[in-house]
């Protein structure tokens, strides 16, 4: 059997997508999911774009146990040191090298020749084996890049000692029969293609990502790269949960195939890249969306009922979301609290469970049914390990039709309690102007969502924002079943982030 190793770049390509991005403590949270759920390699981040880049894949890297941490690099020899220093504790490095040979990119990017590339590529690689013993080599628009250079530049990088040659569909345009027989040439005009693996890195602007990762892999790539909800740069990249879903379901077509992935823990990291990214997953979004195992019409809910497989290809419980929705009310204990937790994949030490059984109380008394998605948000939030600066003590706002929005907030700091009164152009915006008065910050409000996290007049309302104060930002989440205090806590949240950076 064939293993498929699956290399995941939701901290890297995925951080690319425009508002996607994370901050270390998110990234250490998203990387140890990726961990648990079985991902073989971890792009962590570009260490050179930023400080704070680098701080976050060298905390990635000095986490993560029991997979290998990648950083990606330019061909350029600061690059590289960056890389090279911000993986000097991981346990298996890795360093991801790229550079374009299309071309497009040669003539209108580098202005420079087809000879000029391979020379800048050679020396990259050599200078990165300094640092690293383990490098991938990306020709960048692989799929646009002339068949004889790209073959020459890959036995190069082979013979210099890159041990996977990843092929970026950088921008989406390839088909699948195309890249089947683009990775089939390469087997066979390649020399030394036999010492390295053949790696697949596809973009979805054609909405092609999977097909064309799945097709790779049917025609000789032993590593997929993937993001989880598929995100990434512009319309995204191949999204983990559908090509590792389609392997696991097609076995008459991949049953040669294995890889490491423990699919129970997909709808898990889904929801919290989707948290931490402010990225919504649609609801028809395959295998995670919150349709995808929803069954509306009679017909179908009938022919379900005598039998799954008539209208499910997948059981829901292999991507880690219960078959039954409907789970927990106020009169539920803590055991069965613990063991729904248990099943959703959340296993809480004992403060943990205490804190986050609290909340629980708290809302299923203004919430008859508690749904999972609900618990998800509470135990996330009662998670972070961050200690918050500004904790909410109270509010009152005051709104109608009539009458000039007005809150007043009572927030606490350490044993201080401080109330802030404003008007506002809304309840919301009224809560957040008296909040700002008592921390006596100048605050930017630059992205603000409220979304239901369940079904029904009394659904948890999960708000996202992303603030700046000063040249710092930070993306802020709340819940609650009144969403103008979703809206405060997650305000709350981002200050506190703020704070303590
Ligand atoms: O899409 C792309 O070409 C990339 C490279 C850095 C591999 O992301
Ligand atoms: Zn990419």
């Amino acid at each position: 059997m064939n293993r498929i190793i699956i290399f995941d770049t939701t901290l890297r390509d995925g951080e690319q997508a425009p508002g996607a991005s994370m901050n270390t403590f998110q990234k250490l949270e998203v990387a140890s999911q990726l961990e648990k759920l079985g991902v073989d390699i971890i792009e962590a981040g570009f260490p050179v774009a930023s400080p704070g880049d680098f701080a976050a894949v060298s905390a990635v890297a000095k986490l993560i146990k029991k997979c290998g941490v990648c950083a990606l690099a330019r061909c350029i020899y600061k690059d590289i040191e960056h890389a090279g220093k911000s993986l000097k504790k991981a346990r298996a490095p890795r360093i991801h090298l790229f550079l374009a040979t299309s071309k497009i990119h040669l003539r209108y990017k580098f202005k420079k020749a087809e000879e000029e590339i391979e020379v800048i590529a050679r020396d990259s690689i050599r200078h990165a084996k300094k640092f690293c013993s383990d490098i991938e080599f990306s020709p960048e628009d692989a799929t646009r890049t002339e068949k004889g250079f790209l073959f020459r530049m890959i036995e190069m990088a082979i013979k210099e000692g890159a041990a996977t040659i990843n092929i970026p569909d950088t921008v989406g345009y390839s088909y699948p029969q195309e890249i089947y027989s683009l990775v089939s040439d390469i087997k066979e005009n390649v020399p030394n293609i036999n010492k390295a693996v053949i790696s697949i890195h596809c973009h979805d602007d054609l909405g092609l990502s999977t097909a064309n990762s799945l097709s790779a892999i049917l025609a000789g790539a032993r590593q997929a790269h993937c993001t989880i909800n598929g995100i990434g740069e512009r319309a995204g990249n191949a999204s983990l949960e559908e090509v590792v879903m389609a392997m696991k379901t097609r076995k008459d077509v991949f049953g040669d195939f294995y890889n490491n992935i423990h699919t129970r823990e997909i709808y898990r990291a889904s929801r919290l890249v989707s948290n931490l990214t402010n990225f919504v997953v649609p609801p028809n979004k395959a295998i995670v969306g919150r349709n995808a195992f929803a069954h509306e019409s009679g017909i179908h809910q009938d022919a379900i009922l005598k039998k799954r497989i008539t209208y499910e290809i997948m059981d829901p419980r292999d991507v880690g979301i219960a078959e039954s929705r409907l789970i927990l009310g106020k009169h539920s204990g803590r055991h069965a609290f613990r063991d729904r937790l248990n099943f959703l994949g959340f296993h809480l030490n004992d403060e943990q469970l205490n804190k986050a059984f609290e909340r629980f109380k708290e809302v299923a008394d203004r919430k008859k049914d508690i749904f999972d998605d609900d618990l998800r948000i509470i135990v996330e939030d009662e998670m972070r390990e961050e200690k918050p600066v500004w904790q909410l003590a109270s509010f009152t706002v005051n709104s109608g039709t009539q009458v000039k929005p007005k809150a007043s907030v009572v927030l606490k700091k350490k044993s201080q309690t401080l109330k802030g009164e404003s008007t506002g152009d809304g309840p919301v915006d009224a809560c957040f102007k008296a909040i700002d008065r008592i921390i006596k910050q100048k605050v930017k409000l630059e992205d603000f969502r409220l979304e239901a996290v369940t079904s029904g007049k009394d659904a948890l309302g999960h708000a996202s924002l992303k603030l700046k104060v000063k040249m710092r930002d930070a993306v802020g989440h709340g819940s609650s079943t009144d969403i103008i205090e979703a809206a405060v806590r997650a305000y709350l949240d981002a200050i506190n982030k703020i704070e303590s950076k």
